[in-house]
């Protein structure tokens, strides 16, 4: 739903165009505003203190672990603007289409923050984060005594909706795993992931079928705050896959989102076509109309990582244009030789100096 910040606004002239902008070396690197980003955003609205969109934007990542409204209110206070939940666009966002087919069953949950919280903000009733689950059984991590880091949970710290008492980990089925967000023990997930594909998460039966797997990106590697690039879930995958496989008679099976999908950018395009439509309450005929039916005139991704976001944005083509930016993955002088951008720029300042500037 859409704030109704925007649906207040009277506003003439329906924004014939909308932008899409990346997080991780575009507008953050890790938790710190990159390349004049505040002040870029701040330019997409009326009055920036009351918060009104002037042009609709979303910010299209692969990266995740909160739901999406905790995201848009830790980005709000990041950026200095207010963002809405429907403006943020995650890797694990799709997961939301499999509620049909797991909504009662039993599933877990893999990845940095809390991705419980965001399995259950969408609907799934039977979550277990791959640490409970583990928990469950004495020695499946035979390195766990090495590892000094480790936090123990204190499970009445625990939010409610968190505990899962229904599940009897120890004999029911696991039906699905999810790797919502970023991995953070490698060796005890890859363990752990491989006990769950191929015995149905009951370590030590046998079991005729895979569970399902889902990866909600596939990005090799992403800018953070090392100076270098860092291996994101893409890089997970490959790790657990030729494990998997290097043990098992039949190839993994799993299904990736996330950006470069062309069912991402068109999801994106939707979500900026209901932005534009709400950014403008009082605009009346065939232009108002035609944003409605998601017909904005130009589409704008923004991104930093060549093979992700230039990529998704040139595969789904029409009405995207792609900007590169040099704050992240790419640092090249020149475009990109494999997924040149239609425009390469230092930050995203410029990029949407540029865009106001072309749209005036
Ligand atoms: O883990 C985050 C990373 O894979 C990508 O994030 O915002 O650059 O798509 P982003
Ligand atoms: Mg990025």
């Amino acid at each position: 739903p859409i704030s109704r910040s925007f649906s207040n606004l009277a506003q003439n002239k329906p924004p014939s165009f909308g932008i899409a902008f990346d997080i991780d070396g575009v507008i953050l690197r890790g938790e710190s505003p990159i390349g004049g980003s505040p002040q870029a955003l701040r330019r997409l609205y009326h009055d920036h203190d009351s918060g009104s969109l002037k042009i609709p934007y979303v910010f299209l990542t692969n990266g995740g672990g909160f739901p999406e409204g905790r995201r848009a209110l830790e980005l709000s206070g990041l950026l200095g603007v207010n963002i809405l939940p429907s403006q943020v666009l995650q890797g694990h966002s799709p997961f939301r289409q499999l509620l049909e087919r797991f909504e009662n069953e039993f599933v877990v949950a893999v990845g940095k923050g809390d991705p419980v919280a965001v399995m259950v903000a969408y609907g799934f009733k039977n979550v277990l984060s791959i640490d409970e689950y583990a928990s469950h059984f004495e020695n499946i991590d035979p390195l766990a005594q090495f590892k000094h880091w480790t936090i123990k949970k204190d499970k009445q710290n625990s939010s409610p909706e968190q505990m899962s008492p229904r599940i009897d980990v120890c004999s029911e089925r696991v039906q699905a795993a999810f790797v919502v967000s970023d991995p953070v023990d490698w060796s005890r997930d890859i363990q752990v992931l491989c006990d769950i594909l191929r015995t149905g998460g009951l370590p030590g039966r046998e079991l005729g079928h895979q569970p399902s797997l889902y990866f909600a990106s596939d990005d090799l590697a992403y800018q953070a705050k090392f100076p270098s690039e860092r291996l994101g879930m893409g890089a997970f995958r490959i790790a657990l896959e030729s494990v998997y496989n290097s043990i098992h008679p039949n190839p993994l099976e799993y299904t990736s989102f996330g950006k470069p999908k062309p069912f991402v950018f068109k999801n994106a395009e939707a979500t900026l076509g209901q932005l534009a439509l709400s950014s403008c309450g009082n605009c009346r005929g065939p232009g108002a109309q035609n944003v409605g039916g998601h017909l904005l005139k130009r589409l704008y991704m923004i991104g930093d990582n060549p093979s992700v976001d230039i990529n998704g944005a040139r595969q789904a083509g029409h009405p995207w244009f792609s900007i590169l930016t040099r704050t992240g993955v790419f640092k090249g002088n020149r475009n990109h030789a494999e997924f040149p951008a239609d425009l390469v720029v230092d930050t995203v300042e410029e990029a949407v100096d540029y865009i106001l500037r072309k749209e005036g």
